[in-house]
């Protein structure tokens, strides 16, 4: 879902030596307005949030208020269950309620108005978008969308009795920041596709495991005429073309081959059929002209446009649906979550673009060997456990009004967190530390930890300087460590100006440049 642009992406495709300079300038000219109003002076008592900072007007959370609209990706609709669970007889007023601030202001997910009481599966909270109450002793996790984070824009200081909630569904490379140590370590609760976060998002393409079988591949003889009238064998179909993982430096090379039939902007060869489908939006839906196109390929090129652990988009699972054979790279443990193993190929098992033509060819020609490829659409088709044992346990629904969605969902693991660290650490209190204060939770690395853009296709050393990928994305990938970094060591020293994050980027920039 694009609930965000990648805002500040193409600021940092910028040499080593300038971006510091562009990045600083565009701050200026987009003004540095204090982000965080001071508390101090405005704080009177009253309001839901109740006492020492002025809130949201008492009409927009009223005890007993209906639940919230869940805001869905695709669409808004009233009538989606909620979280609540048998765990939760929460009979706290609003006023004595924890505080979730949702920081990122693309992201909200109640409707209507900026203040919604929430019923979560072990208690209840209070989210928001008020920014005033930033300072609140009650206000105890801000919550961050991944792409819209900005490190020269996070609210500092940093209070000591607040977490930081991090949700990011996206494609790691509308902010690297997240895949270094530093930025990641950021953040005390998670929501990502990697299997290891806290609330995992591995599987938010896939609607259900009927989607992989409902709709039947189209026979062998319809495919063999399609190819008889001159369709290629492999689809390819992109138009987003500079991309961190480099996907048409290989398919270049992989078209010396092999016919491939690309029909968006990039490498194109092909016109669409009807220029309807040009627009992407209708390749973001599930248009159904669109998927009738795709199902009439034996291959789908299926490449993520980043490289990371459980990375997986719509490119994989789409032509899965109508029995396309996907050929992907992407997520390199993407194995785990296919229905059988023997449903994909893997570009990355073979030497090279040429190999994998030999292959595809073979099976072009083979069509017991190819039809092998589809017999998860059968019955009993899928076998993985991991995958059905994933999808029963998911508590979260796409694009399906009859559950809740996967942002409620994060919003209410991160309540249900931080209640329990409430009462523990009144336990501490009451019995004078005889109880220990609660654990920190501290994201991982592998939360999101995606490596470093590599070339799609030879090594970086033979790609010439100036090319658009090199210079674009590992300037960006890297440039990204050093601004977790000076994230991290304002936070360190209790900074509360974000005007200096830009002196603590040239401390660190000097360090580098000095080591080298
Ligand atoms: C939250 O994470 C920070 C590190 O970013 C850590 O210092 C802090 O103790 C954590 N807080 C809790 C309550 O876990
Ligand atoms: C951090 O800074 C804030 C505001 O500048 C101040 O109120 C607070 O006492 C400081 N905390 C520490 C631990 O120094």
């Amino acid at each position: 879902m694009a609930l965000g642009g990648p805002g500040g992406r193409a600021l940092l495709a910028c040499c080593c030596c300038c971006c510091f300079a562009l990045l600083a300038s565009s701050l200026t000219e987009r003004g540095e307005r204090p982000l965080v109003p001071e508390a101090k002076g405005q704080c009177e008592a009253g309001g839901p949030f109740g006492g020492r900072c002025g809130g949201p007007e008492e009409a927009a959370a009223v005890d007993g208020a209906a639940p919230g609209l869940w805001v869905a990706a695709a669409a808004a609709s009233s009538s989606a269950p909620s979280f609540r669970g048998p765990g939760n007889d929460d009979s706290r007023s609003n006023r004595e309620l924890p505080i979730l601030l949702w920081w990122s202001g693309s992201l909200f997910p109640h409707f209507p108005g900026p203040t919604e009481r929430i019923e979560c599966p072990r208690g209840s909270c209070l989210a928001t978008t008020d920014r005033r109450v930033r300072l609140h002793r009650r206000t105890r996790a801000l919550l961050f969308y991944g792409t819209d984070f900005r490190a020269y824009e996070a609210p500092l200081p940093r209070l000591a009795h607040q977490t930081w909630a991090l949700f990011h569904e996206e494609s790691p490379m509308n902010n690297y920041l997240l895949s270094h140590r530093p930025g990641i370590g950021l953040f005390n609760h998670t929501a990502t596709f990697r299997r290891e976060s806290d609330y995992p998002l591995s599987l938010q393409w896939l609607p259900d495991l009927a989607y992989l079988r409902r709709r039947p591949a189209l026979s062998l003889a319809q495919k063999e005429g399609e190819r008889r009238r001159g369709l290629a064998p492999v689809l390819y179909m992109q138009s987003h073309c500079d991309v961190p993982s480099d996907r048409d430096r290989y398919v270049w090379e992989l078209m010396k081959y092999i016919q491939v039939d690309s029909y968006g902007g990039c490498l194109n060869n092909r016109e669409f059929p009807n220029m309807r489908l040009s627009d992407t939006s209708t390749a973001t839906t599930e248009d159904s002209e669109f998927m009738t196109l795709i199902s009439k390929y034996k291959f789908h090129l299926a490449m993520e446009n980043a490289i990371c652990p459980d990375y997986m988009t719509e490119k994989l699972w789409r032509p899965m649906h109508v029995g396309a054979v996907p050929v992907y790279r992407g997520s390199p443990s993407v194995q785990d979550w296919m229905p059988n193993d023997h449903s994909i190929i893997l570009i990355d098992d073979f030497e090279s673009p040429k190999e994998l033509a030999e292959y595809l060819d073979f099976l072009d020609r083979n069509p017991d060997e190819y039809m092998k490829y589809l017999e998860y659409k059968g019955r009993g088709g899928i076998t993985n456990q991991f995958l059905l044992e994933n999808m029963e346990k998911r508590e979260w629904g796409v694009n399906d009004m009859t559950m809740p969605n996967y942002l409620n969902g994060f919003e209410c693991f991160v309540c249900d967190r931080e209640n329990a660290r409430l009462t523990a650490e009144r336990e501490h209190k009451r019995t004078r530390g005889k109880v220990p204060a609660p654990e920190p939770h501290i994201a991982q690395f592998t939360h999101m930890g995606c490596p470093p853009p590599a070339p799609g296709y030879g090594n970086i050393e033979d790609i010439p300087a100036g090319d658009r990928w090199k210079e674009m994305w590992l300037q960006d990938y890297w440039q990204s460590l050093d601004q977790g970094e000076a994230l991290s060591a304002m936070i360190h020293h209790n900074e509360s100006h974000q005007g200096r994050f830009w002196d603590y980027m040239h401390k660190i920039f000097m360090k580098r440049t000095q080591k080298n």
